[in-house]
């Protein structure tokens, strides 16, 4: 039985709300998704946004009800989840490579119409070993499109393996997709928005060479939210994946320089020491927030900065005047929600500073 302090009454103030938590300002959060959505379908781009930052079946209904077409998962297990919560389309942007993992994809193809992903003969082997034909499953091609991890490489390999995928009954060909996630830090924006532009070339130059071939192409996936403004302006794609931006974190403004979305997630901490002057402690540290992309910040006070995190101890420094009182709840901005959400269990939404929903991370810890 969980815990009554973890299930406040709808319409608490943050007074209210136990510490170390998640929160979710579900204004921010709303407007967060409109922008995305509504930029998506100004360059006539479907959204089909990553779930791994949120993992939250709550969460993937609001979006798809925005307009988003469905999910990418970064685990068939993640996918699972959101089958059960009634979610049809989900691509899962990660080979399955063993029988096992497969036998599951067999199951969830009869609940939901997911998306494979492979980037090598074996893995066309793999599915049609254990894939019944009676139920063809949706396969993309991962291309490599310079970021050195998965993807077989553009042009005439993605073809090859196309053709195999077309004549594999278990199977139907649905396209490629790439991800250009080496490219969302460059500093200087012309040089990033070349360098996307080169970067997507090659999915729209594989799209034509399969065009060329007869292999008909409907999907071409790409894009983060560290650079879906530019990615989207890139001819020859059919959708955009960037998830993270629902929730926005200092990682996409401060080295991805992304505007043009506010912070919805915070961390809520108490202060519970004040050992000295210059001194205070949190109860919130590295199991509660991740500081390896960005160190977190302190929302709206410039008296405090984050010096240190051990496991459950933040470490502030007062830079200035008498700092906080123990006791007082400060609210942090995460340097990356993606690995700040999945170190909790569920989100505690507000509006106008109102408790309005509590949302479980269903499908954290589903790294299967
Ligand atoms: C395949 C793929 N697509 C898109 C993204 C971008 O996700 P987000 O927009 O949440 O940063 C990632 C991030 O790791 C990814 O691996």
């Amino acid at each position: 039985m969980q815990p009554s302090h973890l299930n406040p009454p709808i319409g608490s103030t943050i007074e209210d709300i136990d510490t170390p938590c998640l929160l979710l300002d579900l204004d921010i959060f709303e407007a967060n998704v409109r922008q995305i959505s509504d930029y998506c379908s100004s360059h006539g781009l479907a959204w089909r946004p990553h779930a791994k930052s949120h993992k939250c079946p709550d969460i993937a209904h609001k979006i798809i009800s925005a307009g988003a077409i469905g999910l990418t998962c970064a685990k068939l297990g993640e996918a699972e989840v959101m089958a059960e919560a009634g979610i049809r389309d989900l691509l899962i942007a990660n080979p399955l490579a063993s029988p096992i993992k497969v036998r599951r994809l067999a199951a969830l193809r009869e609940v939901a119409d997911p998306i494979v992903l492979v980037d090598h003969a074996d893995h066309v082997g793999i599915l049609a070993a254990s894939l019944p034909p009676s139920r063809p499953v949706r396969v993309l091609i991962e291309i490599d499109i310079g970021m050195n991890r998965c993807g077989v490489q553009p042009g005439g390999p993605a073809v090859t393996l196309a053709q195999l995928i077309a004549a594999t009954p278990a199977l139907e060909f649905a396209g490629i997709m790439g991800y250009e996630g080496h490219l969302l830090m460059v500093e200087d924006p012309t040089e990033k928005q070349q360098r996307i532009a080169a970067s997507i070339g090659l999915l729209a130059e594989t799209k034509l060479a399969l065009d060329e071939s007869g292999i008909p192409c409907p999907i071409v996936s790409a894009g983060g939210t560290g650079s879906f403004e530019i990615t989207a302006l890139q001819p020859g794609l059919t959708e955009l994946q960037a998830g993270g931006g629902i929730f926005m974190d200092l990682l996409y403004r401060e080295l991805c320089h992304v505007d043009c979305l506010d912070y919805a997630l915070t961390i809520l901490a108490a202060v519970t020491s004040r050992p000295a002057a210059d001194r205070a402690i949190i109860d919130a540290g590295r199991k509660t927030m991740n500081q390896e992309m960005h160190i977190p910040e302190i929302k709206g006070r410039d008296d405090l900065r984050i010096k240190g995190l051990s496991a459950e101890h933040g470490v502030l420094e007062v830079t200035s005047g008498p700092g906080p009182r123990i006791g007082e709840k400060i609210q942090i901005i995460p340097g990356y929600g993606d690995f700040t959400t999945v170190l909790h269990d569920r989100f505690y939404c507000l509006r106008n500073g109102r408790l309005e929903a509590i949302w479980p991370l269903t499908a954290r810890g589903r790294l299967d």
